[in-house]
């Protein structure tokens, strides 16, 4: 009975382990030719599948989730995988999220945070960092690397698809007021709605070429 047991718990620390190998290998991979868009994914079902659109229409881009971005990709039967074949994928592992040191080399030329949940437009609002999205939010404004975000509240009325089905929601006063003091941080460009995601990412690319 003990050797099953023993055995299984060999396998299951075997994999935590390659699992932690295979984080780090990514994370030091080596710098990209020229730089990127690193693409925040956070616990949001609004915009979600317009997110995803516009994601597979672009070159070049690396997404990076929260905890709850990666949980609520697959509630809404999506791999997280899947949206970048080619770039690179981070996930929220680690306390200090090292993969801020991607800014620090130079990696990404802009980030976009879409969509963007009321919690992490929140934190990004009194500057907290204590996810992999808020962090690298954060490193992105210390490294003056301007952000891009879709903030799922603006409006006092949505529909909005829960996985089986859709709901009206009425976003609370705190939530639209951090998304209006988002909108006054430099190097932050606030978007409403995902036709306003869509033509600020192709201005953004158009003044890099
Ligand atoms: C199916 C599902 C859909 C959700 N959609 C939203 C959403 O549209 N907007 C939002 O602010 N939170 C939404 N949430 C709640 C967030 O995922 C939750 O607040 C989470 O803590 C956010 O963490 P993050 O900001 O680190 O991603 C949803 C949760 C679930 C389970």
């Amino acid at each position: 009975m003990i050797k099953p047991i023993l055995f299984l718990l060999y396998v299951s620390s075997l994999a935590k382990f390659t699992e932690k190998l295979n984080y780090l290998r990514n994370i030091m991979q080596a710098r990209p030719e020229r730089p990127r868009v690193a693409w925040a994914v956070t616990g949001s079902g609004h915009y979600l599948k317009e997110c995803l659109e516009i994601v597979r229409e672009l070159d070049d881009v690396d997404l990076f989730y929260s905890r709850a971005g990666e949980e609520v990709v697959r509630m809404y039967g999506y791999d997280p995988k899947e949206w970048v074949p080619e770039g690179r994928v981070y996930r929220d592992r680690a306390a200090s999220s090292p993969p801020v040191g991607l800014f620090y080399r130079g990696d990404y030329h802009t980030l976009v945070v879409a969509p963007a949940t009321s919690n992490t437009v929140a934190k990004m609002v009194l500057g907290i960092s204590d996810t992999l999205v808020t962090n690298i939010f954060a490193q992105a404004g210390k490294c003056q690397v301007p952000a891009i975000v879709l903030a799922c509240d603006s409006e006092p009325e949505v529909d909005t698809p829960a996985p089986d089905r859709i709901v009206t929601l009425w976003p609370r006063q705190v939530d639209l007021e951090h998304t209006r003091r988002l909108k006054t941080f430099v190097d932050t460009t606030v978007v409403d709605d995902s036709e306003q995601l869509l033509a600020a990412v192709h201005k953004r690319l158009a003044e890099l070429n």
